[in-house]
């Protein structure tokens, strides 16, 4: 098994030690320690039930730790909440798509962070710079809808996805961290988000990515955390193991 390496801290975008959390007696993970290097596309992978979404909701404000450190950008931070990870530039696309299906593409890219205009004492809603800069996050992506007006409910499972993620980067965030992103995605529309989180990271995003899919894994990241059982087992370079290796990293078969 593998050491877990330690990384200077000034390239760290985020980094734990120490981190437990647990619901009532139900241990969710213990005395974790993680870092993701800055502009890289970190993995965690790791069973069901191994701790990995914990672990994310964790690092980024929804859940509290019981105990440990945490580090963003050069900083000693927990989050007290999502909102506070937000405003530090950590953006989170979550498992279950945070998108209204009744409103827009542009109205969904703007969800609680409207662009809002004030002249003297009155204030309303810039449709028209929201419109501009919806294409403009959009095209940034390369991300392909009908229209910015169409309703998100009309989209397909994978454009759903790139509006989440699009969402999430277009705000500008430093981190953006992906539970399982393409789980529910077909072949194409995979292809598609694999494609967008290369451009993050071309971008110079950093990317912490939640998959179970090893094959994904090697191909989008630089480095891979494996956990098993609430523990951080493992840490390897992508570019240095296999899917083989991973399976057994995961199965504690290594
Ligand atoms: N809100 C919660 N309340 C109680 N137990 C939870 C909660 N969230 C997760 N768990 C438990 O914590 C463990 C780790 O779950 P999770 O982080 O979702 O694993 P993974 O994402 O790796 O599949 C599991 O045993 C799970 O049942
Ligand atoms: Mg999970």
């Amino acid at each position: 098994m593998s050491a877990p390496h330690h990384i200077p801290a000034a390239e760290a975008i985020i980094a734990c030690e120490g981190l437990s959390k647990h619901f009532g007696g139900i241990r969710a993970f213990t005395d974790v320690a993680f870092q993701a290097r800055r502009g890289e596309v970190t993995a965690v992978i790791g069973d069901n039930g191994a701790g990995k979404s914990t672990l994310i909701r964790s690092l980024v404000g929804v859940h509290q730790p019981d105990a440990g450190n945490l580090f963003f950008d050069g900083r000693a931070r927990p989050f007290a909440n999502p909102d506070e990870a937000r405003k530090a530039g950590v953006e989170t696309v979550h498992q279950n798509l945070a998108l209204i299906d009744e409103l827009t593409v542009a109205q969904n890219l703007f969800l609680n962070r409207e662009i809002v205009r004030r002249i003297g004492p009155f204030a309303f809603l810039d449709r028209k710079a929201m419109k501009r800069e919806a294409r403009s996050m959009l095209s940034r992506l390369s991300i392909n809808v009908p229209s910015i007006n169409q309703r998100v409910r009309r989209l397909s499972g994978g454009q759903r996805q790139a509006i989440s993620i699009c969402r999430a980067v277009g705000s500008g965030a430093k981190l953006v961290v992906m539970d399982e992103p393409t789980a529910a995605l077909g072949v194409q529309e995979t292809a598609n988000v694999e494609a967008l989180i290369r451009r993050l990271r071309e971008q110079s995003v950093s990317v912490i990515l939640v998959s179970h899919n090893f094959d994904q894994v090697c191909r989008l990241s630089d480095q891979i955390w494996v956990m098993r059982a609430g523990k951080m087992a493992a840490t390897v370079r992508a570019s240095e193991t296999s899917g083989n290796e991973l399976v057994a990293l995961v199965t504690g078969a290594a």
